[in-house]
């Protein structure tokens, strides 16, 4: 009985679950991780920032460029080249082709009328004064009808008027308004003189009719 009773003290208890755990673990050998042992892991988040900055400056430049090209396709559609007749420079004879005080030419290629102003015409149609050649847009400033010069119409007693045939209004020679509907005197249109005399008129610069009309005569 004694000797039962002894063995059953001195004899260890066997090993619980958890310290079968701890033994394993302290067993184990844990390694610190080494960052220049394993390049991979960093080259790759450095791989993907570079990729995504790829990426987006690819994009961006796609865009840019697509938008560059519509812009450029779109100007070079639009820019006028080789422009003829009306909307571009149209001849206009030479200034020895106009006698000072002369009556309007027309040049329909151009819808306008010439007019070489004699200072001393100073009837209610005439120069207003000016002196030189004035281009007039034919086009009524009212609603755009043709404006014919008619050299035998009679306003108030004098006779030779720019005379617009749909509702009445009357220019003098220099293209001012003097009666109807329209809101303002006939455009002009820009000159330009060789050295020659010939003329050519640049019917795509047009200047908004008014009463300082007779100012803007080219002196020849
Ligand atoms: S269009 Fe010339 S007066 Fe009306």
């Amino acid at each position: 009985m004694t000797n039962e009773t002894e063995t059953e003290t001195t004899a260890a208890p066997p090993p619980t679950p958890t310290d079968a755990w701890r033994a394993a673990l302290s067993s184990r050998k844990t390694e610190v991780a080494n960052p220049g042992a394993v390049p991979a892991a960093a080259v790759s988040a450095v791989d993907d920032v570079s990729r995504r900055t790829f990426i987006r400056a690819s994009f961006w430049s796609g865009l840019g460029l697509t938008l560059l090209g519509s812009v450029g396709t779109l100007v070079d559609y639009l820019y006028p080249r080789n422009v003829r007749g009306f909307g571009g420079p149209v001849p206009a004879g030479n200034v020895k082709d106009f006698a000072k005080g002369g009556e309007p030419k027309q040049f329909a290629e151009g819808q306008f009328w010439m007019a070489n102003l004699d200072p001393a015409e100073s009837r209610p149609g005439g120069s207003g004064g000016a002196e030189g050649l004035i281009a007039l847009w034919r086009k009524c400033p009212h609603l755009g009808c043709t404006v014919p010069w008619i050299s035998g119409f009679d306003y108030e007693g004098d006779k030779g008027w720019f005379r617009c045939p749909c509702h009445g209004s009357t220019y003098t020679k220099a293209g001012v308004r003097v009666f109807g509907p329209a809101p303002r005197s006939m455009d002009t249109m820009k000159i330009e003189i060789d050295g020659a005399g010939n003329i050519t008129v640049q019917t795509g610069s047009i200047t908004l009719g008014g009463p300082d009309n007779p100012k803007r005569a080219t002196k020849i």
